[in-house]
């Protein structure tokens, strides 16, 4: 058994290029100039033959295509046993609607998320006969592949932006924003695509980890806002950024963890150019910048 990790997509929602954004990532994937990224997914083994998929995305069709050890090896025979959703947004959900065609799998969630599910018949189509809805509870680790554990605790985070009331809390810490401990044997590792802010719990949580996958949304707070796309920040999107005082990159650094893999990046987010300041600046604070296809293993 060893830990093995795919990354299906690196982008945050909307992809690399956005099929609406002509910003300068967005046209210089287009152009062919920086590769391009489909969105936030990865896929996790302990014995190579059974994978399951943390967070289902809209490309999901295309990451199983292009992932070898994702094909069917039988008529209806599929290496993919289990997804498992850390929160309800479009991006890490819409993909089940991809998977419909009566293959039995398991749908890990908390009670919240699965909520969300049921309250959208549309997800009836992921037939619950065929396909079993695993509600997994805070705390309480599940096998999620043959020698793959994972437990989910609560990061801070909001609601999925369709679900937003008159009032948004953003640093909501329960059911609807998760991280996951993935455990193969001793080897530690945490996969968190969605989080507004580093607290005193998460950061004793993960210090000392092999490996954290971990939110690289946006450069800096008012990215989009910078850039003319958006009136929102990163912290009302419930994101926490990779720079300054209070991002990422300064609230890992005493953190003692071995390998730090930014996802889910935006497709304003400078480090997705190769040659960025930024993207040095990431990587010389000891980061890598997930990009589709890439492999981690343990
Ligand atoms: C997010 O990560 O903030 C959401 O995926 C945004 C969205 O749903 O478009
Ligand atoms: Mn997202
Ligand atoms: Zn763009």
């Amino acid at each position: 058994m060893q830990f093995r990790a795919r990354i299906l997509g690196a982008a945050a929602g909307g992809g690399l290029p956005q099929w609406n954004c002509g910003c300068e990532n967005c046209d210089l994937a287009r152009a062919g100039k920086i590769p391009s990224q489909t969105q936030s997914s990865v896929a996790v083994s302990a014995n190579g033959t059974d994978w399951a998929v943390l967070n289902a995305s809209p490309d999901i069709r295309l990451q199983i295509a292009a992932t070898p050890p994702l094909h069917p090896t039988d008529l209806r025979e599929t290496p993919l046993k289990s997804v498992l959703l850390t929160n309800g947004d479009i991006d890490h959900v819409a993909g089940l609607l991809s998977l419909r065609e009566q293959q039995p799998f398991t749908v890990f969630a908390t009670g919240e998320i699965h909520d969300v599910l049921n309250d959208n018949p549309i997800f009836s189509a992921v037939n619950p006969d065929i396909v079993d809805r695993a509600t997994v509870t805070l705390g309480a680790p599940v096998e999620i592949v043959p020698g793959l554990t994972a437990e989910l605790f609560p990061v801070p985070g909001k609601v999925p932006l369709y679900l937003e009331g008159e009032t948004v809390q953003t640093d909501l810490e329960g059911e609807q924003t998760v991280g996951v401990h993935l455990r193969v044997g001793d080897a530690s590792v945490y996969y968190i695509p969605g989080c507004a802010a580093m607290t005193d719990d998460l950061a004793a949580r993960i210090a000392g980890a092999a490996l954290v996958f971990f939110d690289g949304t946006l450069w800096r707070d008012d990215e989009m806002v910078q850039a003319g796309l958006s009136h929102k920040t990163g912290k009302r999107m419930g994101h926490m950024s990779m720079s300054g005082a209070d991002g990422s990159i300064a609230a890992f650094a005493g953190l003692d963890v071995a390998q730090k893999v930014f996802v889910h990046m935006n497709n304003t987010n400078p480090v997705l150019r190769p040659t960025s300041d930024e993207r040095q600046q990431a990587e010389a604070a000891g980061w890598v910048i997930a990009q589709d296809g890439m492999e981690v293993t343990l």
